[in-house]
């Protein structure tokens, strides 16, 4: 009997540890919030049974919170590659993202100028438009070339002086595309602009390095990599220094990425993204996920090749994430995840994204399916999703 791709790698195991992978229900929806491992929530519990206390109190159930923040500080800057003193936690990359962007504004002047892309998510820019309602500051919009992708020659035109910000998604949510996050960051910093990466689609599906892209704050959420809902920043050290923070006064100033995350943390959301990490690193990480899920894409991709099936975005897997946005020709978004559903199949109908500007440039008539492969995915489910979609087409 032919083996399957999924039957052949490491990942054969890992859905066996998702209690929700195994009623039969094909979820599709992980760019909104992906299924978690069991040993995650088990991590949660043990973390509330055992370690329900706050720092620096001399007995036990402190000395492990102490423990649980540290190794998730550690793991952490392990998976972004910077130092532990560099990670920031808070609760979703949207808080994260509006706290951290009014700390660096503080020693910003009227008339500078930010640049977000506009293949971000509104988390991405709605901080910055605010910002500059506040402190009449400029927000102007990365346009992007014909084909979705970043336009860096406007980019280029865009820079100027007082630029401060080049804020983008390193992976659209909505149509996978994948920016050059190194490019970008190196023309940033070429007007002396800190290059701040929304890496929440991204970090799903990719390994990230914070040092090989140069980046100077880069924000991502462990509920889209099947970890706990939290959010967590890496902050460049000789930039996190010059910042004042918004903090209560008694809170320590050290390490120095604790002093940006307000008040006490959630101890047992970090005691379940330590399992996380432990999870992703124990199915091999990186280098077994990436070709897995680019082999899924790939298989969906040659799947909707007879036609029916709109897709907006880069046609190939070159360039993107398995993250795809389509219609059914004929058949409302609605429709088509309603009738997904009824078999068994987890897909959102969504008219923006939450990606305003890349909303405003595909021009779909109301609303649009989006379907996220990750590596608990199966060939299987991909076949039976394809499937599904051609039998929709209204001349079948
Ligand atoms: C690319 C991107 N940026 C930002 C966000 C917002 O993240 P959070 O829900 O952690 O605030 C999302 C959420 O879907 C996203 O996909």
């Amino acid at each position: 009997m032919a083996q399957t791709l999924s039957e052949t790698t490491p990942l054969e195991g890992a859905r066996k540890r998702f209690a929700s992978l195994q009623t039969g229900f094909a979820f599709f929806d992980s760019p909104g919030g992906s299924q978690v491992p069991d040993e995650v929530g088990e991590a949660v519990a043990r973390a509330m049974r055992e370690a329900s206390a706050n720092l620096g109190a001399v007995y036990e159930t402190s000395h492990r919170v102490k423990a649980i923040l540290e190794e998730a500080e550690a793991k952490a800057a392990r998976f972004m590659g910077c130092e532990p003193r560099e990670v920031i936690f808070g609760a979703n990359m949207t808080t994260l993202n509006f706290a951290l962007s009014r700390t660096v504004a503080r020693g910003f002047s009227a008339g500078d100028e930010i640049l977000v892309s506009s293949l971000d998510h509104d988390g991405g820019v709605a901080p910055w438009l605010e910002l500059a309602r506040d402190k009449d500051l400029v927000v102007k919009h990365i346009e992007l070339r014909e084909d979705t992708s970043f336009d860096y020659q406007d980019l280029e035109a865009k820079l100027s002086p007082r630029t401060r910000v080049v804020a983008f998604a390193w992976a659209s949510n909505a149509i996978g595309t994948v920016v050059d996050a190194a490019r970008v960051s190196r023309m940033a910093h070429s007007v002396g602009a800190l290059a701040w990466v929304d890496a929440v689609h991204y970090a799903a599906h990719e390994p990230i390095n914070v040092r090989e892209i140069d980046a100077d704050v880069l924000i991502c959420s462990p509920y889209k990599f099947c970890g706990p809902h939290l959010g967590m920043a890496y902050g460049r050290a000789a930039v996190l220094e010059t910042w004042r923070p918004y903090k209560a006064r008694p809170a320590p100033m050290d390490p120095l990425g604790r002093r940006f995350a307000t008040g006490t943390p959630p101890f047992e959301l970090l005691a379940g993204v330590n399992a996380t990490f432990e999870y992703l690193d124990s199915i091999g990480g990186f280098d077994v996920i990436r070709p897995y899920e680019r082999a899924l894409g790939q298989r969906f991709l040659d799947g909707i090749a007879p036609g029916g099936v709109s897709l907006y975005g880069l046609r190939g897997m070159e360039g993107r994430v398995p993250t795809f946005l389509i219609n059914v020709d004929g058949v409302e978004a609605s429709e088509v995840a309603l009738r997904l559903a009824a078999q068994r199949m987890g897909v959102w109908a969504h008219d923006s994204w939450y990606s305003l500007g890349l909303y405003r440039r595909l021009g779909y008539e109301r609303e649009a399916v989006r379907l996220g492969f990750i590596h608990y995915n199966t060939e299987e489910e991909v076949d039976r999703l394809v499937a599904a979609l051609l039998r929709l087409r209204p001349s079948q």
